[in-house]
Formats: structure tokens, C-alpha cells, sequence
């Protein structure tokens, strides 16, 4: 069913994340008829443009999902109907005054601002809509990470945002969040008896969070090697996936019941710095190599400068409570890696026993742990790995083996994508897959000192060939423990 009309303009109308994301995914909620002919999608950018040649633009952009599904083709037009193109300039009031006007003065009438530019620029957009009277009620405007470099400069975005925004209509978007699989670790936890009871250190030995992906940094090498892998995903997304796995059950899905407890676990996190970094960090980047059979150059190269900047992180985090303390939450990602492939793996405890360790069985069997296995892409889906008996007249001889939930199987059909969700979330005015201000900070809270440790010691990332899993010390960081990081078998 249609939402009500409204209006959605983005700023960064012709950028990357525009272009590859956003329009996508208005476009798969048109052909799914949630956004109506009322309703108005406006591309902001610096250039001289017309509305038709950004429609042909947005064309080209989608052209492999028209050619791929018949009925995107069909409603393809249509979309682009209620797309237009606006030249407005940050740095000037013109054309601002006439933009005002043309959105109107509509009471009731949902206005969506994204900000999809550089966080420098953040400011910037609130005050001139504040200054063309568009800050008002109805507004909501959607922030990208990464909100700052740090903790004080985030408290100066936000501050910024603050002074013409209420905190309701702020939506910063986290777009792991708005992934079917990363919903679904809710729904799995607090949808069944069955995980609850043993969720906690006297029954979880450990909990892995990887994302690991196989491309580079693309184009986005000005912007990645400023930032680097801590900053780009730890601090927003493996951080987000963490409070999810680590949180107390909240008491309701309201947006503030699940952001308080995730708040707590950002908080609860043992602090890593000068003294710990050493031990609990380790930093890479990528060196020429070859991924998925493809030689690519390493990270220096498609800089074509010096940098320090690591593009792999690996951190063996602890959730300092009365559930949690004691358990590692090992953490890593990095970019020209191996395979792309996210997932969370909840280890538990072993047997305190083995009753099938016997000599004289002629087999001893060694027992694996259990496993929750929770594929986040691709191949999504949860495995639950259980020793089992093999068949066979030999005695008792044991295998791990995997209840195996394959989404593609079960539910048919697309994924579809976290943005689509999420921007119909800000339409509708649900915020609960969007991080508050608090969590933002406190996150940065607990990376500000890891960045400050591994500044301190002067040491350089260390070298890992693209297409492996990262350098020997992220190995070294979980075997250690006697653990190793797990391989899907
Ligand atoms: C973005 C990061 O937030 O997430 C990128 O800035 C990264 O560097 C991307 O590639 C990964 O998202 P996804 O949805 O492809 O896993």
C-alpha cells in the first residue's frame, strides 16, 4: 500500500552512494507500489542539470535491474517521473529561496532531507534550510556516517544538526541496521525460548563478528585513507552488530527501549588504549595480491602515496557486565580479503564431559563445540552446528554437522536491500534502526583511544597480500586464546 506523499531530496543527488543506493532502492519500493505519483524525489547537486538529463542519468544507473526484472522495466518510467533535479550551491543563498517555494508550504506532508555528502558539509545544509524556512516540523533530515573523525568533532556535528534540528527528526543511518540478516539476530534472539537461557559467559565461550570484503577502496581513496577500516566500519558497524549480540533483552521494539540497551553495552566496553592496544589490536593493509583469481594492486599503489592508513582491523573486544565479562568478542574486517562474506558466530561452551572419548570404542572422538552461525551476506541464512552421530554399525563415532536456515530457500525471492527499509523507516518516522546521538559518542568513545594508542606507538600496518584473511598477527590475535577464527565447512 502506498505511504502517504512526501518529498525526499538529496543532497549529493549525482554521488556514488545516490547513484549505487539510494535511487535503487526508491526505485524497488516504487515497483512494489509503496511510493505513489504524488510524491517528489529531488537530486541536489552543484552543476547545471535539467530534469530530464538527470532522469537519463538515473537510467543508466539502473539499467541492470530494468534488464534483469520485467517489472522494473515496466514501472522504470513512471520512477523517473518523479524524479527532479535542483542546482543548489552551499556556498551561496541563490536558488535557496526559489527551492523553498517550489517544495511549498505543505502542513502535514513528510519532507525527507539526505544528506548524502561529506560530513564537513553537514552544518552547512541545516543552516541554509533553516535560513529558507524548511527546518521545520515535518522535516527529517537522514545523516550518513561517519558523523566526525572522532569523538569532538562528532559532538560539533551533532551540535550543529542540534541547533536547527530537534533530535526526532535526526536519522543517522547505520545501513547494517536496515540488512534482512542483521533484523533477524533480533527476531532470533527474543523470538525464541531456545538461545536466551544460554546467552551469557556461563555458556558462551566466545563470539566472532566478521566482515570481510574483497574489494579495495575504489574510488573512495581520498576519503578511506583519511579514514581507514577503525573508523570507516568498526566504529558504526561491527560495533552496531556487537550491541545487537551482546544487549538485554529490551522491553519492547520502540526505537528508545532498543537504543537504551545497546547505549549500555557501548558503555560496558572494556577500554583499549596505550597499555592493552598492543595485545587487543591489530592493524593491516593490504599488499598487491590476487583476489578470487584477479591480481589487484595493494593499497599504496591505488593511493599512489605514503599512508599509514589501515584497510583491516582485528580486536579482541570484552563487554565488561554481569552476562558478558570474560567472554571475547573477537572482532575483524578488512578489505581485500579472501572472500566477501559477513557473519557472526556465537561459540559455545563445550561439554563438561565426553562420554565418547573411550579407547577401547576404537574411536575417540574429540567433541566440537555448538555453533550459532549467523551468515549475514551473502548466502544468508543461520546455521546451527551439532555433534551428531554418524550412521553406521562402527560405535559411536561423532561429526559436527549443520541445521542449515537458508534465507534464499525458505523465504524465495530478493533480499531487499537496507536502504529500502530504512528510507521508508524515515518516511515513516521510525527511528528504531537509526542511531541516537548517545550512541554515536559513546562509540566514539571507546575507538578514540584506540586510535590515539596506535598513533602513540608509531607503528606501521602491518602487511597483509590481498586475497588472504589479513596479516599472521590477527591469526596470532585468537590462537593465543587457544580459538581460531572459524572457517565455513
Ligand atoms: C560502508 C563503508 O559503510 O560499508 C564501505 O564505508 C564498505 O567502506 C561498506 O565497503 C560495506 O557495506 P556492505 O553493505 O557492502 O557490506
Amino acid at each position: 500500500s502506498p505511504m502517504a506523499p512526501f518529498d525526499l531530496v538529496i543532497f549529493g543527488g549525482t554521488g556514488d552512494l545516490a547513484m549505487r543506493k539510494l535511487l535503487p532502492a526508491l526505485l524497488h519500493r516504487h515497483v512494489d507500489g509503496q511510493i505513489g505519483p504524488d510524491s517528489r524525489i529531488y537530486g541536489i547537486a552543484r552543476d547545471e542539470r535539467t530534469d530530464e538529463a538527470y532522469r537519463e542519468r538515473v537510467r543508466d544507473a539502473v539499467a541492470p535491474l530494468a534488464a534483469a526484472d520485467p517489472r522494473i522495466a515496466a514501472c522504470l518510467d513512471e520512477f523517473l517521473g518523479l524524479l527532479h533535479y535542483r542546482r543548489l550551491d552551499l556556498g551561496s543563498e541563490a536558488g535557496w529561496p526559489e527551492f523553498a517555494a517550489e517544495l511549498g508550504d505543505t502542513p502535514g506532508r513528510v519532507r525527507v532531507f539526505y544528506l548524502a555528502v561529506g560530513p564537513s558539509l553537514f552544518a552547512n545544509v541545516a543552516d541554509r534550510l533553516d535560513g529558507v524556512g524548511l527546518a521545520g516540523g515535518g522535516t527529517r533530515v537522514v545523516v550518513e556516517k561517519p558523523i566526525g573523525k572522532d569523538g569532538a568533532s562528532a559532538q560539533v556535528i551533532n551540535e550543529a544538526l542540534g541547533r536547527v534540528f530537534h533530535e526526532s527528526q535526526v536519522y543517522r543511518i547505520d545501513h547494517y541496521l536496515g540488512k534482512e540478516t542483521v533484523q533477524n539476530l533480533t527476531a532470533l534472539r527474543f523470538g525464541n525460548a531456545l538461545f536466551e537461557p544460554l546467552w551469557k559467559a556461563e555458556h558462551i565461550d566466545h563470539v566472532q563478528i566478521t566482515v570481510a570484503e574483497t574489494v579495495g577502496v575504489e574510488g573512495r581513496a581520498a576519503y578511506y585513507d583519511k579514514s581507514g577500516a577503525l573508523r570507516d566500519m568498526v566504529q558504526n558497524h561491527l560495533l552496531q552488530l556487537l550491541c545487537l549480540v551482546a544487549m538485554e533483552p529490551p522491553a519492547s521494539l520502540a526505537a528508545d527501549a532498543i537504543r537504551d540497551e545497546k547505549l549500555k553495552v557501548l558503555r560496558a566496553l572494556r577500554p583499549i588504549d596505550g597499555g592493552n592496544a598492543g595485545q587487543l589490536t591489530v592493524r593491516g593493509q593490504y599488499r598487491a595480491g590476487a583476489v578470487g583469481g584477479q591480481a589487484v594492486p595493494g593499497y599504496l599503489d591505488e593511493l599512489g602515496a605514503a599512508s599509514n592508513t589501515e584497510t583491516f582491523v582485528a580486536i579482541k573486544a570484552e563487554v565488561q557486565n554481569w552476562r558478558w565479562a570474560g567472554v571475547p568478542f573477537y572482532l575483524r574486517t578488512g578489505k581485500r580479503l579472501a572472500q566477501r562474506m559477513s557473519e557472526i558466530v556465537v561459540t559455545f561452551r563445550r561439554v563438561p564431559h565426553s562420554i565418547f572419548g573411550d579407547p577401547n570404542d576404537g574411536h575417540s572422538s574429540p567433541l566440537a563445540p555448538n555453533k550459532l552461525v549467523i551468515r549475514l551476506q551473502p548466502d544468508e541464512g543461520v546455521k546451527l552446528w551439532l555433534m551428531n552421530k554418524v550412521p553406521g554399525p562402527g560405535g559411536m563415532r561423532m561429526r559436527e554437522v549443520a541445521m542449515d536456515l537458508s534465507f534464499a530457500e525458505t523465504f524465495g525471492g530478493r533480499q531487499p536491500d537496507a536502504y529500502e527499509r530504512l528510507l521508508m523507516d524515515v518516511v515513516r518516522g521510525n527511528p528504531m534502526l537509526f542511531m541516537r546521538r548517545d550512541e554515536v559518542d559513546a562509540a566514539w568513545q571507546w575507538i578514540d583511544p584506540i586510535r590515539a594508542a596506535w598513533e602513540a606507538a608509531h607503528d606501521a600496518p602491518k602487511a597483509y597480500t590481498a586475497g588472504g584473511w589479513g596479516p599472521s598477527a590477527a591469526v596470532a590475535l585468537i590462537e593465543r586464546d587457544g580459538r581460531t577464527w572459524h572457517e565455513d565447512g
